[in-house]
């Protein structure tokens, strides 16, 4: 009997890593817009689809970016400049690669940039603080999405979108967490909408990655500093210096463990792009592995309990 089971479970690992493997012909062929490719894992990917011997088409926020891209690449990528943020520049961005493509369409669409701001209790912060965060990381990309969906319809393609176990797991305060669910509950709507033209949706949710989105600790922790001085005396009585120490402290720490193997995630993402069988979701790290991700699917009053245990508390 547990031979028997022990065979089934083999055939299914086996038949899954064999679905896993199945890489697309004619990758040559193929156009991908990549958004954010100035640093992390946008660049990252960028080079490693080059190698492959796609047609990349980079979207950089600055031009030093997108001159540094295409001194370490060939002569097949090509460079935009774009911020995501600026609706009129998302549109002539939308033109330059359906100028560019033709008729074969858009393969690959990979919604990368995004940003962060600061970590700090929901009562630190003000809506500015959000609103800065939900336009890149949500409204950015789904004005990429939406102006350039019809070149992927063309194209029978893969829509990559970038989120984080942040959108899976709420672990921080502040408009980043919610603009990954917001990332989340939108590619969930348009996996099932573009189903019927033959378009795959995948989610991307890494855990914790080095990348300057995480190397940007001082800014974080010194708007952290900014947001408590700014608080009202009664405030900050309520919450206590140590408070605001611990939180200091524990989002050091978290940056402290990301991981610096980012080419996990950008594997992950090249997978979504050349693979026959594309997954859904992806959550690279093991962090988010091991922790978020089985974390998320537990009652919420355990999870609340685990994340209680490990926050900042009042002394
Ligand atoms: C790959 O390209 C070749 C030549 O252009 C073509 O004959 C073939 O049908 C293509 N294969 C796929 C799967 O598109
Ligand atoms: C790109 O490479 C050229 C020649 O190798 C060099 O002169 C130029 O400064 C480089 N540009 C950047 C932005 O690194
Ligand atoms: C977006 O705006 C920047 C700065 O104004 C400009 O340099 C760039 O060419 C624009 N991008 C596109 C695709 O038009
Ligand atoms: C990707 O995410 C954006 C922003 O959440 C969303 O608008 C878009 O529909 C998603 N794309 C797909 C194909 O799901």
């Amino acid at each position: 009997m547990f031979l028997l089971l022990l065979a089934v479970l083999g055939i299914i690992l086996l038949y899954r890593w064999y679905r896993q493997s199945q890489i697309l012909e004619n990758l040559t062929d193929k156009y991908v817009f990549i958004t954010g490719c100035d640093t992390g894992f946008g660049n990252l990917l960028a080079k490693q689809l080059d190698r492959r011997g796609m047609k990349v088409l980079a979207a950089c926020l600055t031009q030093t970016g997108a001159e540094n891209l295409k001194n370490e690449t060939s002569s097949r990528l090509q460079t935009t400049i774009l911020d995501v943020t600026d609706t009129t520049n998302v549109s002539s961005a939308a033109e330059w690669v359906s100028a560019t493509v033709g008729n074969a369409g858009l393969w690959g669409l990979v919604n990368n940039a995004g940003i962060a701001n600061v970590f700090s209790p929901q009562e630190w912060q003000t809506k500015e603080d959000f609103s800065k965060v939900l336009n890149v990381n949500y409204l950015g990309m789904v004005d990429v999405t939406v102006q350039l969906l019809h070149l992927v319809r063309k194209a029978q393609g893969r829509v990559v979108n970038l989120s984080s176990v942040a959108g899976r797991l709420s672990l921080l305060g502040g408009g980043y967490s919610p603009s990954k669910f917001a990332v989340e509950t939108f590619s969930d709507s348009l996996r099932r909408e573009m189903r019927e033209f033959g378009v795959k949706v995948s989610i991307i949710e890494p855990g914790g990655f080095r990348t300057p989105l995480t190397l940007h600790i001082d800014s974080y922790i010194q708007n952290m500093m900014k947001q408590w001085g700014n608080l009202p005396a009664k405030t900050k009585e309520d919450y206590g210096e140590d408070y605001y120490k611990q939180c200091t402290k524990a989002l050091e720490s978290l940056i402290n463990g990301a991981s610096s193997k980012i080419n996990k995630v950008t594997d992950c993402m090249e997978h979504a792009l050349t693979a026959v069988h594309p997954w859904t979701r992806y959550s690279p790290g093991w962090d988010c592995k091991f922790f978020h991700i089985p974390v998320s699917y537990l009652p919420t009053f355990i999870s609340d309990y685990v994340l209680y245990r490990i926050g900042p508390k009042r002394v």
